[in-house]
């Protein structure tokens, strides 16, 4: 492949938004690997302040509590080559956010407005230098969207429920049907809720990678970035 970086002088933002299961977070990390960007993964943030929520015992009904405890809560997203590491109130719950519970926890914490305007603050303060790929649900219509280049990928829920399976077939006990329900819960839950729900924003480029793999998406998106940026489209 082309070194992008080499190719690429005038930095810019890239936006990936798109359902669960998507191939969002594991795209967006190559890409930004493959354009010598740094990857920011916001559904990450939304994760962690659901298990704080839930280690507070505060549940998403308790719009209140939630407002407050969010001014105890200390969230630092440290950027690297092969992931990003999350620290909640300094610890590290990198892999402890990454389970069906809080999945779902996380998509009905992302419905309060307090929680939203405090992490799209943070997300917008990070993009501020350019040269940041950073994935969610509303990166191109709400977080960024002056972001030079727009993806939206999407896949069918039987193909995103098996790729979620797969990722949790080891270390949780749950069924390919339970995650196809519980994906369906949540595009419904992300899509319909009034704060900056779950939609393509105008100006962004539809994906399905229902049938592509991995690398076939990265590529894709590097490829273009270059063009953009290379003026040649
Ligand atoms: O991308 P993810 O599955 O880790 O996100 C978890 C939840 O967080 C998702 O169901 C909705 C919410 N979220 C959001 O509302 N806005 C974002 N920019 C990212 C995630």
């Amino acid at each position: 492949m082309t070194s992008p970086s080499k190719v690429m002088t005038t930095r810019m933002n890239i936006a990936i938004d798109g359902p669960a299961g998507a191939g969002k977070s594991t795209v967006a990390r190559h890409v930004a690997r493959e354009l010598g960007y740094v990857y920011i993964d916001t559904g990450a943030m939304y994760r962690a302040v659901s298990l704080h929520m839930i280690r507070t015992g505060i549940q998403p009904d308790q719009v209140e509590e939630a407002v407050a405890e969010m001014q105890r809560l200390h969230l630092e997203l440290l950027p690297g080559s092969e992931r990003q590491t999350v620290l909640l109130n300094k610890e590290d719950v990198t892999e402890t956010i990454r389970t069906p519970e809080i999945s779902q926890f996380a998509s009905l914490f992302a419905q309060l407005e307090p929680i939203r305007i405090k992490l799209v603050h943070m997300q917008r303060q990070m993009a501020e230098q350019k040269g940041i790929v950073m994935d969610g649900r509303d990166i191109g219509t709400h977080v960024l969207p002056d972001a030079e280049f727009k993806w939206f990928l999407t896949a069918s829920v039987e193909e995103r429920a098996r790729r979620r399976y797969v990722e949790y077939m080891d270390k949780e006990n749950v069924t390919l049907e339970q995650l196809m329900h519980d994906i369906e819960q949540r595009d419904r839950q992300d899509e319909t809720r009034e704060i900056s729900p779950l939609r393509l924003a105008d100006d962004a480029i539809l994906l399905d990678t229902s049938s592509m793999s991995i690398d076939e998406v990265v590529n894709v998106i590097v490829q273009r970035a270059i063009l953009r940026k290379d003026g040649e489209q």
